[in-house]
């Protein structure tokens, strides 16, 4: 039966890669992808690391009940997938009647098929909400690996660091590693579909294969071996825990030449009190001495970080002790956040909480610093030269305006005459000519 179906993404990256990957499976088994208000089957993506995305959801569940009253014949189906729905569970189904499947993070693999049956049985209701002991396979079937130029692969899920604020572990469960076999054969697919630039995603990418599923590789092994795929123009990944991060794996930016040059390191915070209390197993002058490490074996890399302000506990003395460390790290890009409590995690007990007015003034002086910072970086790439991967023609001007991204990860706008017969996916080499906020133009070099 084919259908209309449109995917509803809340949250970070692993699940924007999560609902791509659902998209392609869909489209194999004769779905066509469509707007949200002519889709017979609404998938919500949801993810509750940062923010409480419950209220999105219900809001978005009264939206389609409303949908499926005008329009009874359609016979309507709900998804709710990812965080919420491994936190609410099956009181989501109460919610509405057009909600007939639940699936978290490791029931993903089977929504697909779970889905053609609930389209087959209209009184049937599925949940696929069990943390499974298996990583759930799922690349490597897929027929079409139609793609972008820039693909992302999921290499593992969970994670078993438990950070004093972090709800991933309790709600995507442990840490499972894919087999490096199973990695490699989607990255091929995503190559044979036209990716040339593949990013590697896990929560912490740097353990990888050191869990009870693990195949006896090392992140630094797998990274060397999807460099080596023919037709792989960049590689990137993330996120790294700085605890995690082995030497071999900084050496890899030395090695690998189409390892792009920036690595997304969270540093959450610049006091050693505040980091001890997270549990991150890290210390200030720690996080520092990798930073000049990789600095060492790639100079010109940039680093980008996560913060958060307002810990249970954090002072003026640490807030200002997070400003020095960023500012000696000179980070290109920060994600800050105001802590906030996630139920069942060890920070949510602990006392002292920062009134929400104080964390909230503590970010905007990270940030007004942080924008400063990255407008600095990026001016400093004027009249430097860039290797661009084109990932399409703009929409102003289809003709000779083009979008792409440079090895830092950072968009870049450029003119190029139609007699130039640029496609996506070309890697070109660029002259940086300006930099807006926040996207550098750039000309053809010579
Ligand atoms: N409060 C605020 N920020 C959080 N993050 C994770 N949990 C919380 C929380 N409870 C941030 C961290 C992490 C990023 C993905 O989200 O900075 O690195
Ligand atoms: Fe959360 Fe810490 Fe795991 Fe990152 S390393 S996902 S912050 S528990």
């Amino acid at each position: 039966m084919r259908k209309r179906f449109h995917i509803l993404t809340f949250g970070c990256q692993m699940n924007a890669n999560d609902s791509a990957w659902l998209a392609r499976a869909l489209t194999d088994r004769g779905h066509v992808p469509s707007s949200r208000e002519e889709a017979d089957v609404h998938i919500l993506n949801t993810c509750s690391v940062r923010a409480k995305p419950e209220d999105k959801v219900y809001t978005e569940l009264g939206r389609i009940s409303l949908l499926a009253q005008k329009s009874p014949e359609r016979k309507i189906l709900a998804c709710v997938g990812g965080c919420v729905a491994q936190q609410c569970g099956e009181r989501l189904f109460a919610r509405s009647r057009e909600l007939r499947l639940l699936f978290g993070t490791d029931g993903l693999a089977a929504a697909p098929e779970a889905i053609d049956l609930l389209l087959s049985d209209p009184q049937r209701k599925i949940t696929l909400l069990d943390f499974n002991e298996t990583f759930a396979e799922q690349g490597h079937k897929l027929k079409a690996a139609a793609t972008g130029p820039a693909a992302l692969v999921s290499i593992m899920r969970g994670c078993d660091n438990f950070c004093a604020y972090c709800i991933v572990p309790l709600v995507r469960g442990r840490q499972k590693s894919r087999g490096s076999e199973d990695i490699l054969a989607e990255c091929r697919a995503l190559i044979a579909g036209g990716a040339r630039e593949i990013t590697l995603l896990g929560q912490n990418v740097n353990s990888f294969g050191q869990d009870s599923l693990g195949d006896g590789s090392s992140f630094s092994t797998l990274l060397y071996r999807v460099a080596e795929l023919p037709g792989l123009a960049r590689l990137r990944f993330m996120t790294s825990h700085p605890k995690d991060m082995a030497p071999a794996l900084v050496q890899a930016f030395a090695q690998i030449p189409l390892l792009a040059p920036r690595l997304h390191l969270p540093l959450q915070s610049g006091s050693d009190r505040v980091l001890r209390a997270m549990g991150r197993g890290y210390t200030r002058a720690e996080y520092i001495a990798l930073v000049c490490a990789l600095r060492q074996a790639r100079p010109d890399i940039h680093i980008s970080t996560d913060i958060i302000v307002g810990f249970p506990g954090e002072n003026e003395q640490d807030f200002e002790d997070t400003l020095d460390a960023m500012q000696e790290a000179d980070f290109c890009a920060s994600f800050s956040f105001v802590y906030s409590d996630r139920p069942g995690t060890k920070a949510a007990t602990m006392p002292d909480k920062i009134p929400p007015a104080l964390a909230l003034e503590r970010l905007s002086r990270l940030q007004v610093w942080q924008n400063h910072n990255s407008a600095r970086i990026l001016e400093a790439m004027r009249g430097q030269s860039a290797h661009v991967l084109l990932e399409g023609p703009s929409l102003k001007n289809p003709a000779s305006s083009w979008s792409g991204r440079e090895a830092h990860d950072f968009a870049v706008n450029l003119y190029i005459p139609p007699a130039h017969g640029a496609t996506t996916g070309d890697m070109l080499k660029v002259r940086i000519t300006g930099s807006g906020k926040p996207t550098l133009k750039g000309e053809l070099a010579e």
